[in-house]
């Protein structure tokens, strides 16, 4: 949790004199976006291409009996063409997307002219394997320019596309495969990340035992690697495209049609689909990539993500390329072949707007100043974070030592369900207090209510659970598939607005400060991770009774994942069963899940009716059990003290 830094950091005059938007004009946008919404999202909306133009703006309700969210429900548009096919009058040869291997000697740039053409091609490829409107395609792929190819090609012929991690497993594939009901996948034989092959499409062959209802499997050769080929089912994504024109009209879209399935955890059960909607998606996407990273034509535009999350929908391909710009997609990781190889890229390709998230920031920042300072990094005038709350301390590095002190840093909150940015600093108009989010964007209105459910003060310094109060054009429509599920998990708790699932502190100067999550979902590096999700992969394992997860502190991931287990009646806690049920997990759900730390315990404290007192395991985990609270309640109090003397985390 970030501690409070008292430094400010003025909006840079160098910021000041090349912005659009500076301090009065954010104050007057801001204004005019919730006192005439109406005005500010019409005029909003019009940086998209519509083919019908829409008459309504906004037809919303968060009442939990009649529950919609419609932005510009009756006009029609296509994703791809706004991505793509507008610009090519007058940008066919600018660089779209810069494609940086894996292998530092390996790169690309796809025009949008050429990338016209591969998402063409595609999509013909598509249609003629039966694709149709609505249909959902699962994608399954490393960070090659064909996963961006396959996303706006599903985009162009109206089907819904829902991109699943490449670090997911077969199992993990197979049910968000089979939630959505999606009967394509595409993919690649192999991912090179770190030098090291990951076999997508044996993960996905895996997969198949469970997914019984896909009928065809797309492989994009990546590495040539050794697979398994099914002639019934698979088929090679070039061989698909040989023959396709490089011409594919794009489907006119309800503004209200899906655009993407992405599953994201929740504090409890299975992942959820959380489903975006075409017209206001886009709508927020440009419009946040434009404001918040101050984005003009011809910078060249960095986000470190995977297009495995919403981070990379958002901020690797949709936002910007709605806005033309050069967007470039990294198939490595940050510290092969050396730990210089962020600020290598960035010379490389003469980066000026770099985003990634905390948890890079603090492993590359263990690696000391000497990696950074071997490189120029010039090229670069604005920093970006997201994922978690980042400390002050990486924030300082991160601001000193890669931005030489020059370059602001936009920190971003948002969530999978919010589409994109919704509280953030604006290069041109916001003085930075490192680890503060600062403002919210123009349409967004948070506030802070008590456990509760009591409003907080709307002024002046205030600590609660953070809501956002009005609807706005990017927030996700739905669950797929279970719409009570949606209405329940963020409109139930504080009837009449969103629940975000976080924390938050308001100071006097009106900045926002998120304290991180105050429901049972993890943040480990970065990546959202629901307790429950990992009880019931461990507790799925013959040996274990009883799971109770909780996260802890650490040092580089934010959160570590702490487990409790107790295991059946007859099985001997060892060493070995520890790691046993740790590999477990990780292929369960993902190597991302794997736990950090495994007590074996007789039994778990509970409630005299049974249910589980998780603050009492959070602060054993935390190594803070000198204050336990009230443990009155505990059924069998002696348990408390085997946790305490056996705890993992000292
Ligand atoms: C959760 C959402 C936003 C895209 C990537 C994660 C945490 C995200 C910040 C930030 C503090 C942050 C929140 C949020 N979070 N950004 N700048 N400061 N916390 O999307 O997987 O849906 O996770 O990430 O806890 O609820 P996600």
């Amino acid at each position: 949790m970030p501690s409070q830094d008292q430094t400010v950091y003025p909006v840079t005059e160098t910021s000041k004199r090349s912005t659009r938007v500076n301090a009065e004009r954010y104050s007057e946008m801001y204004r005019l976006s919730v006192e005439e919404p109406d005005a500010f999202w019409r005029q909003e909306a019009a940086r998209l291409d519509w083919m019908t133009p829409f008459t309504q703006v906004e037809d919303t309700s968060w009442d939990k009996d009649d529950l919609h969210i419609r932005w510009f429900a009756d006009g029609t548009l296509n994703a791809s063409a706004n991505c793509i096919d507008r610009h090519l009058p007058e940008r066919a040869n600018d660089t779209a997307i810069i494609w940086e291997g894996d292998d530092p000697a390996a790169s690309s740039k796809i025009t949008y002219g050429e990338l016209h053409d591969h998402v063409c091609r595609l999509a013909n490829g598509l249609k003629s394997l039966g694709v149709k409107k609505g249909d959902r395609v699962t994608i399954y792929m490393p960070m090659i320019p064909e996963a961006a190819y396959a996303m706006l090609a599903c985009a162009r012929i109206g089907a819904v596309h829902s991109v699943v991690f490449g670090g997911f497993s077969p199992e993990a594939l197979a049910g968000r495969i089979n939630d959505c009901a999606s009967d394509i996948v595409i993919t690649a034989d192999e991912g090179m990340r770190g030098g090291r092959a990951t076999p997508l499409k044996a993960n996905v062959d895996r997969a198949m035992q469970h997914a019984p209802g896909v009928r065809q499997v797309i492989v994009v050769k990546r590495t040539g690697g050794k697979m398994k080929w099914d002639p019934a089912r698979d088929v090679w994504y070039h061989d698909l495209i040989a023959r396709q024109p490089a011409t594919c009209p794009p489907e006119p879209m309800n503004a209200e049609d899906p655009l993407f399935i992405l599953y994201t955890s929740g504090s409890t059960g299975q992942p959820k689909g959380v489903l975006h909607t075409t017209g206001g998606y886009l709508v927020w996407a440009a419009m946040t990539h434009e404001y918040v990273f101050d984005y003009k034509p011809g910078e060249i535009y960095w986000c470190t993500a995977d297009v495995g999350w919403v981070t990379g929908h958002t901020y690797i391909l949709y936002g910007p390329l709605a806005n033309g710009a050069t967007t470039l997609m990294f198939e490595g990781i940050p510290t092969w072949p050396g730990p210089d190889r962020f600020w290598q890229v960035v010379d490389k390709h003469q980066v000026n707007i770099f985003y990634t998230a905390p948890t890079a920031i603090r492993a590359l920042m263990r690696e000391g100043d000497g990696p950074v300072q071997g490189t120029s990094r010039a090229s670069l005038r604005l920093l970006g974070s997201v994922g978690e709350p980042i400390n002050p301390e990486a924030w300082t590095w991160y601001h000193r030592v890669v931005g030489d002190g020059r370059c602001p840093i936009v920190d971003t909150w948002w969530q999978t369900e919010t589409g994109g940015v919704m509280i953030s600093p604006l290069p041109g108009a916001t003085d930075l207090k490192p680890g503060s989010a600062t403002k919210p964007v123009f349409g967004i209105m948070p506030a802070l209510v008590s456990n509760e459910g009591e409003p907080l003060p709307d002024t002046g310094a205030a600590e609660g659970n953070l809501i956002i109060q009005r609807s706005w054009p990017g927030q996700a429509r739905t669950i797929y598939g279970d719409h009570q599920r949606f209405i329940d998990t963020y409109f139930a708790t504080y009837p009449g607005a969103y629940f975000t699932g976080d924390g938050a502190r308001r100071d006097e100067d009106g900045y926002w400060w998120i304290t991180g999550r105050v429901d049972d979902v993890l943040n480990v590096s970065g990546h959202r991770l629901g307790t429950a999700e990992i009880e019931s992969a461990l507790v799925a394992h013959t040996d274990v009774a009883e799971a109770a997860v909780v996260g802890y502190p650490h040092d580089i991931k934010g959160q570590g994942i702490y487990c409790y287990v107790t295991l059946n009646a007859g099985i001997i806690p060892t060493e070995e069963s520890a790691q046993m049920l740790r590999q477990w997990v990780r292929q369960e759900i993902g190597p991302i899940a794997t736990p950090d730390l495994v007590q074996f315990a007789p039994g778990l404290p509970k409630t005299r009716s049974g249910k589980i007192m998780r603050r009492i395991l959070r602060k054993i985990a935390e190594n803070e059990f000198g204050n336990l609270g009230d443990t009155s309640t505990l059924a069998d109090p002696s348990v408390v003290e085997d946790l305490i003397e056996n705890r993992k985390n000292r």
